[in-house]
């Protein structure tokens, strides 16, 4: 991208919502599928369920350390964008000959959509995005430069070990896939070493209150038997590992981390969340399965109850509101079909960045062709 900044400047600041917030907030419409895709070993895209993984129980019991030293990262210098969001929109457009969205919708990754929506009750955290207009969408992604992507790295290396152990939980939790060759070495229950490459990325059409989004994300796994078609997101499951509760300290740890949980698979739509509780030793020690439309009830029903919904929710509708109203009317597509080999106008390009504790600023960039 080639991008020209004229000084930023704040255009608007949106402070959080209290955290007692009660009053009814907009309505998070049920999220209905619209498409799927597969990143495949080597991070090549296929439009189809290639990379769904198919659940199948954890042995209690087994090693979350195996098979790290031969674990596949993936390359974080690798800018994907929205490419793999918006091709499988494409796709999804040809095949049913009409378009995919309602006009003013919200592109992005339910990982930006769970950011804004947690960030009444984030301590730490803070983020920025970028918004873009363009044909009658807005388009959002994470905002990385590189000196907070050399931060996050660095982060990140640290909590290697720990990070691992959720992707080998993920090994263990599903059968191998199909055609794939399997070792008589593997420990019991391993469908095959860890390549953070594959990834099955389900698309939702879904609404907060009257503002329309399109939501891709990563689901983990399906609950239903192996070689079966795709169950709709009913039949969806989230992977979580967690340390083994032992005291109360872990136990309001754990009840802020369901926040981030819950978020997550609600957005898209993914009913089920399995959390696999291991030791200090990397060893699993026993699994639970939540409901995540039940778990802010759970959180709700315990003495000071960390977080509550009804803020998120609140905060993420004004948070897209504003992004809506100041950027939107920026689109600068024509509203006429486009001439052959016309060029597109350049796009125009907005921030938004949150603090934590603070509330969220909208500003205007530049724009970018
Ligand atoms: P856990 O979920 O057990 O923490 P996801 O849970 O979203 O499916 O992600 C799978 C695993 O990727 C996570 O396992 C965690 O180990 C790792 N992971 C996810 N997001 C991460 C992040 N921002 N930084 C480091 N590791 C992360
Ligand atoms: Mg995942
Ligand atoms: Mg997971």
């Amino acid at each position: 991208m080639n991008q020209a900044y004229p000084e930023a400047n704040v255009h608007t600041f949106l402070p959080l919502p209290p955290r007692s917030l009660t009053a009814p907030p907009p309505p998070y419409h049920l999220p209905t599928l619209i498409g799927t895709y597969s990143h495949l070993s080597d991070r090549t895209i296929v439009h189809d369920d290639t990379s769904m993984p198919y659940y199948r129980k954890a042995p209690v019991g087994c090693d979350l350390n195996y098979g790290f030293e031969r674990r596949i990262e993936r390359d974080e210098d690798l800018e994907e964008h929205l490419d793999g969001l918006c091709e499988s929109l494409m796709e999804i457009e040809q095949r049913n000959g009409r378009p995919a969205l309602r006009q003013g919708s919200f592109i992005t990754w339910r990982g930006m959509i769970t950011r804004i929506m947690t960030a009444p009750f984030e301590e730490r955290d803070g983020w920025e995005m970028t918004a873009i207009p363009l044909g009658g969408s807005i388009y959002v992604e994470l905002h990385d430069p590189p000196d907070v992507r050399q931060r996050r790295r660095k982060e990140q290396s640290s909590w290697a070990w720990q990070s691992y152990m959720g992707y080998s939980f993920e090994s263990f939790s599903t059968f191998p896939p199909a055609g794939e060759a399997q070792s008589p070495d593997w420990p019991q229950g391993w469908s095959g070493d860890v390549n953070q490459n594959i990834q099955w990325c389900n698309i939702v059409r879904s609404a907060i209150g009257d503002i329309p989004l399109c939501l891709g994300g990563e689901v983990d796994c399906v609950n239903v038997p192996p070689g079966s078609p795709h169950p709709g997101l009913l039949g969806c499951m989230e992977l979580k590992t967690n340390k083994v509760i032992e005291n109360q300290k872990q136990d309001i740890i754990f009840n802020k981390k369901l926040l981030k949980h819950w978020a997550q698979s609600f957005l898209l739509g993914v009913p089920t969340v399995e959390v696999g509780f291991r030791d200090d030793d990397g060893i699993l020690r026993s699994q639970t399965s939540f409901e995540t439309v039940k778990i802010p009830r759970l959180v709700a029903a315990i003495p000071q109850p960390p977080w509550s919904p009804a803020p998120c929710f609140h905060f993420l509708h004004a948070v897209l509101n504003l992004v809506l109203t100041h950027v939107l009317p920026t689109d600068p597509t024509p509203k006429r079909p486009l001439q052959e080999h016309e060029p597109l106008p350049d796009a125009m390009v907005w921030r938004f960045s949150f603090v934590p504790r603070r509330g969220c600023e909208l500003y205007k960039v530049g724009t970018v062709k």
